[in-house]
């Protein structure tokens, strides 16, 4: 451990004392403790101390709360999972392992919108953070936090926390800090105005101000961000992103948007990676991003000259898309700022800004309801995360999926989904590789017709429409088959396609 300490790093000198090994770190947590821990889709997570909890439960009985950002990288949650040392996961996450024991219910978990773990902290009293792990680049001469890749929930974790680990990652350069802009939103009723007026409104500080008594260890680790792996855009996700990019163009073309459109947000996966990379080759100019994750597509776009800059929680990049930012760090530093995500996921912001919200669907029905969250309406895939936040308060609410998948087995609009995050209220605009259906300002009859037209695959579009011509006919605001509702996601389940028996034998 002794050659990975920089002393550098720790400018406030009452922490030089509490300098511990991740072991030692890690046995200051206890059974049934409640962790509040850094790190949103993987970046600027804790890479030894909370990995030591899982191996811990190994040889002991320990079961931990963990309350993150969002996901954390490497193997931390499935070790965690796998080990049993987990008993409830909040407020996202994205691993297989820990995505099996929460459907096999051996962990607990909570799915919530990103941008409000921090008001039900502040809301419940009787909630208590026993310890926070926070990852750091340095700590200032007066005892904060600069973070490194993500601020998420750090703020109010150190904020509720009884004690703090700092957990000092040296392979992010000192230089980092400046990205980060970091102010604690007070409590109902003495809540102020958030004043983000553009993306680039800084409004606190560089740093996450603790109370330094709190802090009992201080760790020192060299182990990066888990790298994010992101397959190159394809025809259907490509296809996705000319549809919305000709849908924006023409938005300009009428008057309703400029050229700079309004700020961008992108959910995670491939296709909203793919989305945005799309807008390298658009016609648009000095776009901003007001988002929650940046991918490698925000450093294209920067690279492209298309972007200006972009607010965001968290960087989750590949390894190649890590080195090209950091050792490139002053070219990209100016156009960049981290919040806590109860500030880049506000709904005051959000609505102030306009943002233009772009996430992915599981699947969407015939009137524009969204399934986020759950395959065939039971099994957990990863959460909401912040896709919520920005369909309900943005100026635009594209949510983007293929037609089809799985040899054509599984067709992503369906009658009825199986499970709602996002309903009919907060959708705008529906996109596959297919064609792209608008909805606004549509009733429910009208949206089915124009989602049918435009976005459901040809193997699906005349059983569809067979749907919605049977329901129309029992009459009702919104037509529905009860009985045949969710036939599509039962043949799934049973025979292992949506598609009638007839069509999968032909
Ligand atoms: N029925 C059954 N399985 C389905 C399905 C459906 N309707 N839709 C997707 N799946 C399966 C896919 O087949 C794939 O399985 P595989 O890994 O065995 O191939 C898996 O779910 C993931 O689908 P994929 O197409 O690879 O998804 P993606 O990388 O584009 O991610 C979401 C899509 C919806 C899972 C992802 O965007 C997400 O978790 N969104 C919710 C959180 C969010 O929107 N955050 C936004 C702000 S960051």
């Amino acid at each position: 451990m002794n050659n990975l300490i920089d002393m550098n790093r720790i400018k406030y000198k009452d922490y030089k004392q509490k300098i511990k090994s991740p072991e030692e770190a890690a046995l200051l947590i206890k059974n049934h403790n409640v962790l509040g821990v850094s790190g949103f889709t993987k970046a600027g997570d804790s890479k030894t101390v909370l990995p030591q909890v899982a191996e811990r439960a190994l040889h002991e009985d320990i079961q931990v709360t963990v309350l993150s950002g969002a996901s954390l990288g490497y193997d931390t949650d499935a070790d965690l999972a796998k080990n049993g040392a987990l008993h409830k996961r909040m407020p996202f996450q994205a691993d297989p392992t820990l995505r099996k024991s929460i459907n096999n219910h051996d962990v607990l978990y909570v799915d919530q919108h990103l941008g409000q773990t921090a008001d039900m902290l502040q809301s419940l009293d009787n909630f208590k953070i026993d310890v926070a792990i926070i990852e750091a680049a340095f700590i200032t001469e007066e005892g904060y936090i600069v973070p490194t890749t993500s601020v998420g929930n750090s703020p109010v974790f150190t904020e509720k926390a009884d004690k703090i680990i700092i957990e000092i990652n040296t392979t992010f350069p000192e230089t980092i800090e400046g990205i980060h802009d970091v102010m604690f939103v007070k409590k109902q009723p003495n809540r102020d105005i958030i004043p983000i007026t553009q993306s680039n409104t800084r409004i606190g500080d560089p740093f996450i101000k603790i109370d330094p008594q709190k802090v009992v260890a201080v760790v020192f680790t060299e182990v990066p961000d888990s790298p994010a792996v992101i397959s190159d855009p394809d025809d259907k996700t490509t296809s996705i992103s000319n549809h919305i990019l000709k849908f924006l163009e023409k938005e300009v073309q009428e008057g309703r948007l400029s050229e700079s459109l309004l700020p961008l947000q992108a959910g995670i996966g491939k296709t909203a990676n793919a989305i945005l990379s799309g807008f390298t080759k658009s016609p648009f100019k000095n776009l901003t991003m007001y988002s929650e994750v940046l991918q490698d597509s925000t450093f294209e776009l920067f690279d492209s000259g298309k972007l200006l800059f972009a607010s965001a929680s968290s960087i989750t990049v590949t390894e190649d898309c890590s080195k090209k930012i950091f050792s490139n760090f002053e070219q990209y530093k100016d156009k960049l700022l981290l919040r806590p995500q109860n500030i880049s996921n506000a709904a005051e912001v959000i609505g102030r800004l306009g943002v233009i919200g772009i996430n992915t669907a599981i699947e969407f029905d015939i009137y524009g309801n969204v399934n986020s969250t759950h395959i065939t309406g039971t099994k957990m895939m990863n959460g909401i995360g912040g896709s919520g936040d920005f369909a309900r308060n943005g100026y635009l609410s594209i949510f983007a999926c293929p037609s089809i998948s799985k040899e054509g087995r599984i067709s992503h609009i369906v009658p009825m989904v199986s499970h709602t995050d996002h309903t009919e209220h907060d959708v705008d605009i529906l996109v596959t590789e297919q064609g792209l259906a608008d909805i606004r300002g549509l009733a429910p009859i009208e949206r089915a017709r124009v989602i049918i037209n435009n976005c459901v695959h040809p193997e699906y579009q005349e059983a569809l429409q067979a749907y919605f011509e049977e329901a129309y006919a029992l009459g009702g605001h919104t037509p529905h088959v009860l009985e045949k509702a969710f036939e599509w996601h039962s043949r799934l389940k049973n025979k292992g396609s949506m598609k009638s028996l007839e069509v999968v034998e032909s």
